[in-house]
């Protein structure tokens, strides 16, 4: 255990805390938000993200982005309107720092360096779903939180009464859009360190229908993973952890510049800790998943990201080494394995780019999981589109990667559509809402928060898919600025 050092009252003069960055704190309700253009009438929901946005200054040296408290948006779209409603998680971490008016935590997911003892040290800072009546606040390090998804009002961790087995829980659970089954999996699922990946399957209406124990090749991280009708995928990042470091005080996080690029795949149903396979590629970083399917031939198709280099530059490998944030490039790659095969090296024949300019936070629409999809939307970065990088520079902080656009890429063309939201804007995660009456793939609207660094707002763009690089059709200007987030998800009014 740490001891309490002294009390911080402003945040580090770091490119993360700076600028955009500069976290916030804000909770709160607007009601009827000033929209430029117009929401069409059917859209009816509402779209949940959460961002990490730190409560009180960390008192350990270049906290990264990635450990601020969880503070949940959600904006209601509804009628022509919108309005907006954001409150924190009350995760013990949170509610214990504002008794103690302090930071207590210490590192990213290291307890050693802690000035006290938690039962549960997640921020729930990554991703906001919406499952069984509850909205849960998920960070792949502890069980989630559950939150009313009316109010926002923290309900307290959430253990599905009982029956979760494992002490993490998956960041980016899938889910079966037939059945409503959430499919997920934690990894350490036994502790800091530990080998052990948790797989389980829970029923739309909350009951655990099946639950696997594996090991993993290396104790590294699992951020994303991939479904198919009939296999799961498990695809590790070379950050790797050693125990060890941790109770010396070092980070969770290491790159790994030996260890392969390891993709496990296992039956979706009936496996056992036999059945895993984990193919293997030269070292790299597999970002987020699109989607994956199984093809005629029974192969698994896996669209997701894929970077040569280490993305999370801030944790760097065991000589410091770490690349420059502006020479990260991560492309959509489409990865084709046959579960049924031996050779467990994957070929370069197996590895194809679909998509080369340097994108991420793919997305595709939802009723179309675990299927052969067609249209993937995601953020991307494309420096000739006419960025003003000069008046922006001084206002962006950093921390994180930067895209300027939106876009949809159709895999049965292998064409890209770009949409540019502004000389002084990027682009944070989209959401797609299916149009209200169509079930033609990707008919509907692109819906993504914006960073106006003119203004130093932010601002919600919508778009209609059919009209994809065209004028938004419409732009929710928000009084505040939202520091930026990870992830987040449309909410029909009908669920
Ligand atoms: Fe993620």
């Amino acid at each position: 255990m740490a001891s309490l050092p002294e009390v911080q009252t402003h945040f580090p003069l770091r490119p993360q805390f700076q600028g955009f960055m500069k976290p916030s704190g804000v909770e709160g309700d607007v009601f009827n938000l000033e929209i430029q253009g117009k929401i069409p009438d059917d859209i009816d929901g509402t779209f949940y993200r959460v961002m990490p946005d730190p409560q009180f200054p960390p008192f350990i040296d270049n906290d990264p982005w990635f450990n601020g408290d969880g503070n949940i948006s959600a904006f209601r779209l509804k009628n022509g309107r919108a309005s907006f409603k954001q409150r924190y998680v009350r995760t013990e971490k949170f509610t214990r720092e504002r008794e103690a008016q302090r930071a207590l935590l210490g590192k990213y997911r290291n307890k050693y360096t802690d000035t006290v003892e938690f039962k549960i040290r997640t921020t729930a800072n990554t991703n906001v779903v919406h499952f069984n009546g509850k909205l849960l606040a998920l960070k792949e390090d502890a069980p989630p939180y559950a939150l009313d998804p009316t109010t926002l009002e923290t309900l307290g961790l959430y253990d599905f009464d009982g029956q979760l087995p494992s002490l993490t829980f998956t960041a980016h659970p899938k889910f079966d859009p037939a059945t409503g089954e959430m499919i997920c999996f934690g990894y350490e699922a036994k502790g800091d360190g530990t080998p052990d990946i948790c797989y389980y399957r829970i029923a739309a209406d909350g009951t655990f229908l099946e639950t696997v124990w594996l090991v993993s090749p290396v104790v590294a991280m699992i951020h994303d993973f991939a479904v198919t009708e009939n296999y799961v995928v498990f695809p590790i990042i070379p950050q790797v952890c050693d125990i060890d470091r941790l109770k010396a005080g070092g980070e969770h996080w290491q790159w790994s510049p030996e260890t392969p690029f390891y993709v496990g795949v296992m039956p979706r149903v009936g496996a056992t800790a036999d059945s895993v396979k984990w193919f293997r590629h030269p070292n790299s970083f597999p970002g987020h998943v699109a989607n994956a399917y199984e093809d005629a031939a029974g192969n698994i198709i896996m669209d997701s990201g894929l970077s040569k280099s280490n993305v999370f530059f801030w944790w760097p490998d065991a000589n410091g080494n770490a690349p420059r944030p502006e020479t990260i490039h991560s492309e959509l790659t489409r990865i084709v394995l046959d579960p049924r095969s031996d050779q467990l090296d994957i070929t370069p024949e197996q590895v194809s780019v679909l998509q080369g300019p340097n994108s991420e936070f793919y997305r595709i629409d939802d009723r179309f999981a675990f299927k052969s999809h067609r249209h993937v939307f995601f953020d991307a970065m494309d420096p000739s589109l006419g960025t003003d990088f000069p008046s922006i520079a001084p206002k962006l902080g950093g921390g994180y990667p930067l895209y300027n656009s939106l876009a949809h890429f159709d895999a049965e063309t292998g064409k890209t559509e770009v949409y540019f939201p502004g000389r002084t804007h990027m682009v944070q995660e989209p959401v797609f809402i299916p149009r209200k009456g169509s079930v033609e793939e990707g008919d509907g609207y692109l819906l993504a928060l914006v960073n106006n660094y003119d203004t130093m707002g932010s601002e919600l763009h919508l778009l209609d898919t059919r009209n994809f690089a065209g004028e938004a059709l419409a732009k929710v200007v928000l009084p505040v600025r939202l520091r930026h987030g990870l992830h987040g998800n449309w909410v029909d009014a009908v669920e």
